[in-house]
């Protein structure tokens, strides 16, 4: 493989020095994008386009040409393992992820089994064709569910307004409930792990939904088991860390332990103020985030403003080392691309000022 010819997106999950700091977004490959949707309508569907590694492998790749970025995030979806599991996935047009078979009763509980890796060699086959393909322009980006978000779509069977039957099974039965997240923990570490096998080179867990808990709650159901995923995960690749993040949306009021799970960066929605969190973290992770996405709707000169606004929120001139720009959430699907445009020459012109490294 090349040496990487940009790794700043490495080196601030790290908190290294680095000269600007380095910006990649959620969801940067997708709808918003002309180019996405003709990928996508050649596929034939979302699943389809996730499942091929040709294909994925183009899409991941488009944001980058266009805009730049700092790093690349493997194309595919956190429901993939849940659909290896057997739990019958598809993607109603406009409605978002449906399970035909979800975790309704004990009995599909204890079938529940790790899904041989194997089923979802489609991943990593697109994994090492994305690096190929980037050959070495940035970084790549693995990524997971977290056992709890994934269990949400298990158990209700798609998107929910209140996740009302997974927080009874939790309070009526919360060693169910543990059942489902023991085999998401073992299915997400070596879904990582092949990941990383077959090249990626940092990795994100995605918590969607553990911000939906109680205090105490969130600790035992969600958090705890992102802990166990990091604990098994594979640290060294290439000589190098193989930095992770762990981006729990509606989660700053747990930052302190979220910076104790084990990983080396904490991500962070729109809520949050980056300037607090550091402090109350007293810098032990790097901060991932944190602009609310609909900023992008704004006009250019708001858009800088607010770009301003949140590398200031991170550190005074000269403090900037350990952030990584992102939104604090996935891009909408009706973002005007060129306002990524603006966003990103944003944050690169303006961060120098942040970064005591000139290189
Ligand atoms: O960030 C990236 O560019 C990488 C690709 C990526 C996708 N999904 C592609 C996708 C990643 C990292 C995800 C993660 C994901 N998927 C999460 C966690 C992050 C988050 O957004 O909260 C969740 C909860 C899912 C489950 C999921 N997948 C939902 C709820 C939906 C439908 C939402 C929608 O916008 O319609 C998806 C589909 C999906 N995953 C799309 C993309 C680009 C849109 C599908 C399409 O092209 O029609």
């Amino acid at each position: 493989m090349p040496p990487l010819s940009n790794d700043i997106v490495l080196r601030a999950l790290l908190r290294e020095p680095v000269p600007y700091t380095p910006v990649w977004l959620m969801r940067q490959a997708g709808r918003y994008l002309a180019e996405y949707r003709a990928t996508r309508a050649r596929a034939g569907s979302f699943l389809a386009l996730a499942k091929s590694p040709a294909l994925a492998t183009e899409v991941t790749l488009q944001p980058i040409d266009r805009y730049g970025l700092d790093a690349a995030i493997l194309f595919s979806d956190i429901l993939t393992v849940p659909e290896a599991m057997g739990l019958g996935l598809s993607f109603a047009e406009g409605e978002g992820p449906r399970f035909e078979r979800p975790l309704r009763d004990e009995a599909s509980v204890r079938a529940l089994r790790v899904p041989p890796l194997e089923s979802l060699r489609y991943v990593f086959d697109a994994v090492a064709e994305i690096r190929k393909a980037l050959a070495g322009r940035v970084p790549l980006i693995g990524f997971c569910g977290s056992p709890f978000t994934l269990a949400c779509y298990m158990v209700e069977g798609g998107a929910s307004k209140d996740f009302g039957t997974i927080k009874s099974m939790l309070y009526k039965n919360p060693e169910l409930l543990e059942l489902i997240l023991e085999v998401n923990v073992a299915a997400s570490a070596a879904y990582l792990n092949a990941q990383i096998d077959a090249g990626a080179q940092a990795v994100m867990i995605f918590d969607t939904w553990g911000g939906i808990l109680a205090d105490g709650v969130y600790q035992r159901f969600s958090l705890n088991p992102m802990r166990a995923v990091l604990a098994q995960v594979q640290r060294e690749k290439e000589g190098r860390r193989v930095p992770s993040i762990v981006f729990t949306k509606g989660g700053a009021g747990w930052i302190e332990e979220i910076a104790q799970s084990g990983c080396d960066a904490v991500g962070l929605d729109w809520t949050a103020d980056l300037g607090a969190c550091r402090k109350r973290i007293a810098d032990r992770c790097a901060l991932q985030g944190n602009l609310d996405p609909h900023v992008l709707f704004a006009k250019d000169s708001d858009i800088e403003r607010e770009v301003e606004h949140t590398l200031t929120r991170f550190g005074e001139v000269g403090e900037g080392a350990g952030h990584v720009f992102n939104l604090g959430h996935g891009i909408s699907q009706f973002t005007p691309p060129d306002a990524v445009a603006v966003l990103v020459s944003a944050v690169k012109s303006q961060s120098r000022a942040f970064h005591k490294v000139s290189a």
